[in-house]
């Protein structure tokens, strides 16, 4: 494959192959980004320490989703005979379910390392660090160093702690630890009730275990409009799932008998183990960003929104840069970048469209989902005053009838102005964000949404139903 430009500049300092792109991380930021700049006819060398794809194949969005499938089986099984099917659950076999997830993350690793190779794309197997060889930013990987016109820093993240916590894998645990459990606790505290905390609180609960989450902040999923976390509060209360919230962490003590806790005001929990879900770190520390010039604040490593660092040819892709940290803005991250240094080569005449944040759909996984895209209503009405919103209820749709969901949608647009904000609860919801998501991305208006017919009976009638409602012509709603 040719290499485009000042191959020279690009020569390994060993007189090794030359590359257009070095990318340090081979997660869903960096191997994106590999995967783009290949095809654009770039030669390209991913290093990576571990295997390619990274958090989210190996330890993150993959294995949990499928843990969380595996749990909605369950809760299927033990939910049957409301639908007339009388069925008993034997025995949850974690190991079990664990395999399971084991054989999808296997099967999509397979396929995506000959994505890889088939790209031409040369994996260099180690731990790479950036330096400054001959003044010039570069990766070092043990005694070999790539030099290259651009690298990209898609170093990811890691979860985070706290300092009065001992992580020790057995009885306190980050939740890649969690997701190799091979036998399921009687009960549990879950510390953080973000993104990762409810995933597994709900998990956890649809296979037995007593949960309890304590989340310091007055809400659940506290990023999300404050709608869906009443929701999911009522759900999981329903559903037996303890919560404290508005109560952080004061003290904690694990033996072999279990963890005991004692929160701020006072109140104690005790359990046979907890999970730690206080939200993830960027992976900047120790990697020579700084000592190659590479600002970084607060961990976060500082970009332009052209995802440029401070140094000029070095850009940074996925949680590494602050927002939310989600895949599949990692994998819009890559792209752009591997565009941007095409549309600057001039191999590409366009440059590409800037990643808005509020603009990525966000899932999460817990029953019942929760999925959105755009600004929750407060936010809304700190930035643009006015706004309007909608609710519609899950109740008045037949597919989630038959489903025997309870939920909303809850839409939020601009005074006389395009709809910016979509917020979803209820089972499945997770599918309906890509309609969502066109619609805000597209500033769509109520009235051109209300023009389009969607299936019955399906839950995507409820957007259909929503925004026939609030552009003044509801059918199944009072509007
Ligand atoms: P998070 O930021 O979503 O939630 C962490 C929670 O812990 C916050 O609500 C915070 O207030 C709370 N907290 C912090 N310190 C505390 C303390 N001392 N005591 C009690 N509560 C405390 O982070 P999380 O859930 O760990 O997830 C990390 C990242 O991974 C998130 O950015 C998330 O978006 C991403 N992720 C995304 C998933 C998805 O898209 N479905 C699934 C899992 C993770």
């Amino acid at each position: 494959m040719a290499a485009f430009y000042d191959t020279a500049r690009a020569t390994d300092a060993h007189g090794a192959e030359p590359f257009d792109l070095v990318v340090l991380g081979a997660g869903s930021g960096g191997y994106a980004c590999a995967l783009r700049a290949a095809q654009l006819g770039f030669t390209v060398a991913l290093v990576e320490k571990d295997k390619v794809g990274g958090t989210c194949l190996h330890r993150g969005c993959i294995p949990t989703k499928a843990m969380l499938h595996a749990a909605e089986v369950a809760d299927s099984v033990r939910g049957g005979s409301q639908f007339g099917v009388h069925a008993a659950i034997d025995k949850i076999d974690l190991a079990g379910v664990v395999a399971y997830a084991d054989s999808v993350v296997g099967r999509m690793y397979k396929g995506l390392s000959g994505l890889v190779s088939g790209n031409g794309i040369t994996v260099v197997q180690g731990n790479g660090r950036l330096t400054a060889q001959d003044g010039r930013p570069s990766v070092t990987v043990g005694d070999r160093t790539y030099q290259a016109r651009n690298l990209i820093l898609a170093t990811g993240s890691y979860p985070r702690s706290l300092p009065e916590l001992e992580i020790d894998g057995a009885k306190i645990l980050t939740s890649e630890q969690a997701l190799r459990l091979d036998r399921l606790p009687a009960s549990a505290i879950v510390l953080g009730g973000g993104v990762i905390g409810v995933e597994f609180a709900s998990a956890w609960r649809s296979f037995g275990v007593d949960v309890t989450i304590v989340e310091a902040l007055p809400r659940l999923v506290s990023g999300e409009d404050s709608s869906i976390s009443n929701a999911l509060e009522r759900a999981f209360r329903k559903r037996k799932i303890n919560m404290v919230t508005g109560a952080a962490l004061s003290e904690c003590q694990a033996d072999e008998s279990g963890v005991r806790v004692e929160l701020v005001d006072g109140q104690r929990l005790e359990a046979e183990l907890m999970l730690v879900a206080v939200g993830r770190g960027p992976q900047t520390a120790g990697l020579g960003f700084q000592e190659s010039g590479v600002d970084v604040d607060d961990g976060f490593v500082r970009v332009t929104e052209r995802l440029e660092t401070s140094v000029s040819g070095v850009y940074a892709v996925g949680d590494l840069v602050r927002g939310p940290q989600l895949a599949h803005r990692g994998f819009a991250h890559g792209i752009f970048v591997a565009e941007e240094i095409a549309n600057r080569a001039g191999v590409l005449e366009q440059a590409p469209a800037t990643i808005v944040d509020a603009n990525v759909p966000r899932v999460t996984y817990c029953d019942p989902e929760i999925a959105s895209v755009g600004l929750g209503e407060a936010e809304a009405r700190t930035r643009f005053g006015e706004v309007e919103t909608f609710t519609y209820d899950l109740a008045g749709n037949g597919k989630s009838q038959i489903l025997k969901t309870r939920g909303f949608v809850k839409l939020v647009r601009r005074s006389s102005g395009p709809v910016i904000g979509i917020h979803m609860i209820g089972a499945r919801v997770s599918e309906l964000v890509g309609e969502a998501q066109l619609i805000t991305n597209w500033d769509a208006f109520p009235a051109d949404v209300a023009d389009l017919i969607h299936a019955h009976p399906s839950q995507t009638e409820a957007l259909g139903e929503a925004h026939l409602a609030l552009a003044g012509k509801p059918l199944h709603s009072h509007g």
